[in-house]
C-alpha cells in the first residue's frame, strides 16, 4: 500500500514569487523566510516522496465565485498554472497521478464526502509557490501531484472540525491505495492574515505560534473553533489554515517535528512553515 512519509505545511503569498524571479532569497527581508525551508530539503532529499498531494484554496484562478465547490480533487494529467494577475512568472506544469486521484475520489465519496473531481484543473499560487519552496531551482519537478482544494473563498466555509475529518479521510484513502508510492502531503495557507477591510494587516502571532505547537502536540486543537471564531483569532484569510489541519490529519500515527518556522510579515502575512515526519 502507499505510505504518507509526511505532511508539510506552508504559507502562500503570490510575492514569494516575485522574490523567486528576482533571487532575492539573500535580501534581508526574505532570508529568514528562504532559509526556514534548508531543513525541509534536506528532509525531501532522504525520503524522496514519488507524490505530493496537495491541499490548498484556489483563489479564483480556476473557481470562481459563480461556481465553487466546497471539496474538490484534481484527476487530470496534467496541471497548468496561469496568470492570476499578480504579475509572477507561472512556472512549469505539474504531471498528476490518475490513478491516485481517482482512488481518493472514491474513497471519499465512499466516506461521504461528497467532492468535486476536476478533469481539468488550473493551479494558482497556493499550489504552485509552496512547491517552488519545496523544489527550488529544478526543471522538472520530481513529484506527480494530486491537487485538493477546500473553499475558503466564498462563505459558507466548511468548519476546521469538518476539514479535520476530510484529512483524516484523506489519509485513508492514500493508505488504502494499491501502490509502492510514498506520498508527502502538502497544506498551504495561512497563518493569521487579513487582506481586506477594516482589520486589513491583522496578524495574531500567539495564536499562530499556539496553533503551530498544537500540530504535533494535539493536533485537533483548532477543531474546537467555528469558522466566524477563526476569522475573528487569525484573519478573514487567516482561516486558510483550515488546510494545515487537513494535512495534519492525514497522518493518523505517531509523528516527529523536522522544521518548524515563524516568521512576520511576508506581504500581509504571518508566514508558517511545519515539516511533520511519520514515525
Ligand atoms: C497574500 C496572502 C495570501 O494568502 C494570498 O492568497 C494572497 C496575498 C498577501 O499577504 O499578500
Ligand atoms: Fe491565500
Amino acid at each position: 500500500m502507499a505510505k504518507i512519509v509526511g505532511a508539510i505545511t506552508t504559507s502562500h503569498v503570490p510575492a514569494i514569487g516575485k522574490a523567486i524571479a528576482n533571487s532575492l532569497q539573500q535580501d534581508p527581508y526574505w532570508k529568514p523566510f528562504f532559509d526556514g525551508f534548508k531543513p525541509v530539503h534536506a528532509w525531501l532529499d532522504r525520503v524522496k516522496p514519488d507524490i505530493a498531494v496537495v491541499v490548498y484554496n484556489d483563489h479564483g484562478l480556476n473557481f470562481f465565485l459563480d461556481k465553487m465547490p466546497t471539496f474538490a480533487v484534481g484527476a487530470a494529467a496534467e496541471y497548468r498554472n496561469a496568470d492570476e494577475g499578480w504579475g509572477i512568472p507561472t512556472v512549469p506544469s505539474f504531471k498528476g497521478d490518475q490513478k491516485l486521484s481517482w482512488h481518493i475520489a472514491e474513497s471519499l465519496v465512499n466516506e461521504e464526502f461528497d467532492i468535486t473531481t476536476c478533469q481539468e484543473m488550473l493551479v494558482d499560487h497556493a499550489f504552485t509557490l509552496p512547491m517552488a519552496l519545496l523544489w527550488p531551482g529544478v526543471s522538472a519537478w520530481p513529484v506527480r501531484t494530486v491537487p485538493v482544494c477546500i473553499n475558503t473563498v466564498q462563505f459558507p466555509l466548511p468548519s476546521a472540525s469538518r476539514c479535520y475529518k476530510m484529512g483524516e479521510a484523506l489519509g485513508r484513502a492514500i493508505e488504502s491505495w494499491d501502490s509502492d508510492a510514498k506520498v508527502v502531503v502538502i497544506g498551504t495557507g495561512g497563518l493569521s492574515h487579513q487582506l481586506d477591510g477594516e482589520r486589513a494587516g491583522f496578524i495574531n502571532k500567539e495564536f499562530d505560534l499556539a496553533f503551530m505547537e498544537s500540530l504535533t502536540t494535539n493536533p485537533k486543537w483548532a477543531t474546537q473553533y467555528s469558522i466566524a471564531e477563526l476569522v475573528e483569532k487569525t484573519g478573514t484569510q487567516g482561516v486558510e489554515l483550515v488546510m494545515w489541519l487537513a494535512a495534519r490529519a492525514t497522518m493518523k500515527g505517531a509523528v516527529r517535528k523536522v522544521q518548524g518556522n515563524y516568521h512576520v510579515p511576508i506581504s500581509n502575512t504571518a508566514s508558517g512553515l511545519m515539516a511533520l515526519e511519520a514515525v
